[in-house]
């Protein structure tokens, strides 16, 4: 019989976390705020060669993949079985094939250890990513959401509540740096390409000025990635030479400025004094350096997860798991993984969208 227990005053539980929502699967086991154990495998670069993630193949990924990095995890986190007190999975948002891997695996594994469930939201797993960097973090604080399928700035209340300031009108800033780097032929995974492409290149073309400087906290990013295209496209057709370097360096910097503009501005007019970041687009070393000078010039702390807490890992599932672990809030057998969960269905209260 299925009928876990849990201690709502153990101070440091131990958490296992597993993630599947899109090519990486992941495992990852903490204690308290500690990650004892980070395990990850990654189909991309057999997606990179149909440049993008196929979903079939990421799910087969996954269910080969899955059980061996479960058991690497909890190995190299140098606990038993018996010793974890929770498992937390990734139920959505993501590619609804490769979620339903992790979410069975996770299931069938609580269950047969007697150990409670806990269903974790992708996008509040990103945010939770930075507890395990700053260990002594409380909000309140602003947190910038950038990932491929997400970007807003939120005003975290307390770990389990947020506060939506703004968020983007169209594409989220991930999605457009893929974009973009299949316009200038980069392979995927595109955002890590543009950012090395822009390297060689100078911020020298213009760029639309999207919603910097107006519309309060929202983001729009489909009239930036249209500017990139007919760029290229105009260039091709006059059959004129241009430098990907330099349409990379001038897209990332319109990218990215307004993103570290407007979490300042949310920064200051909330009064907080930490800034967080979470996603797959904060590994830009653009944004990691832009926001860091803005933090400093304005005398905010800046809580700036390592890379490979910034896209997808388990670490961060396991992190939320530990939020939910506190509050007592558990998933049951029945859990199924969901393809989408919009942003103002995920947080409780104060949503402003
Ligand atoms: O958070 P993430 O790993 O997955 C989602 O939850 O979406 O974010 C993936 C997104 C992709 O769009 C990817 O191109 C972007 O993050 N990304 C980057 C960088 N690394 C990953 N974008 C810009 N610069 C990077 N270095
Ligand atoms: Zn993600």
């Amino acid at each position: 019989m299925y009928n876990p227990t849990f201690d709502p005053t153990k101070k440091d539980p131990v958490i296992l976390g597993i993630e599947s929502s899109c090519d990486e699967t992941a495992a990852a086991v903490i204690r308290g705020r500690e990650i004892l154990s980070d395990e990850i495998a990654s189909s991309a670069s057999t997606q990179a060669l149909f440049g993008g993630v196929v979903p079939e193949i990421a799910s087969r990924a996954h269910t080969d993949a899955v059980a061996d990095v479960v058991s690497r995890a909890v190995k190299k986190a140098g606990i038993t079985y018996d010793q974890i007190d929770a498992v937390a999975v990734t139920y959505g948002a993501g590619l609804l094939g490769a979620l339903l891997v992790g979410v069975s695996f996770a299931k069938a594994f609580a269950y047969a250890l007697n150990k409670p469930l806990i269903a974790v939201n992708h996008i509040r797993g990103h945010i939770a990513a930075a507890y395990l960097v700053e260990k002594a973090l409380k909000p309140p604080f602003v947190t910038l959401l950038a990932s491929g399928g997400h970007t807003a700035i939120l005003y975290a209340k307390t770990e389990a509540e947020f506060e939506i300031l703004g968020a983007t009108l169209d594409d989220a800033a991930g999605e457009a740096f893929d974009k973009v780097a299949r316009v200038l032929g980069l392979k995927y995974p595109g955002g890590p390409n543009v950012q090395r492409c822009a390297m060689d290149g100078s911020p020298c073309i213009p760029m639309p000025k999207m919603l910097k400087g107006g519309g309060g906290y929202n983001f729009s990013y489909s009239g930036l990635k249209t500017a990139v295209i007919n760029y290229c496209n105009t260039k091709k057709q006059k059959g004129e030479d241009f430098s990907k370097a330099d349409v990379a360096c001038s897209f990332q910097c319109a990218a990215i400025d307004v993103l570290v503009e407007k979490t300042i501005m949310a920064a200051k007019e909330t009064g907080v004094d930490t800034v967080t970041v979470g996603g797959g687009v904060a590994a830009n070393d653009y944004l990691r350096l832009t926001l860091y000078a803005a933090c400093q010039k304005e005398g905010l702390k800046l809580v700036l997860p390592e890379k490979r807490y910034c896209t997808d890992n388990a670490a961060m599932i396991a992190s939320e798991g530990l939020v939910q672990y506190r509050l007592g809030n558990f998933a049951k057998m029945d859990l199924n993984a969901k393809a989408s969960i919009p942003l103002s269905a995920t947080w409780k209260t104060g949503d402003k969208v």
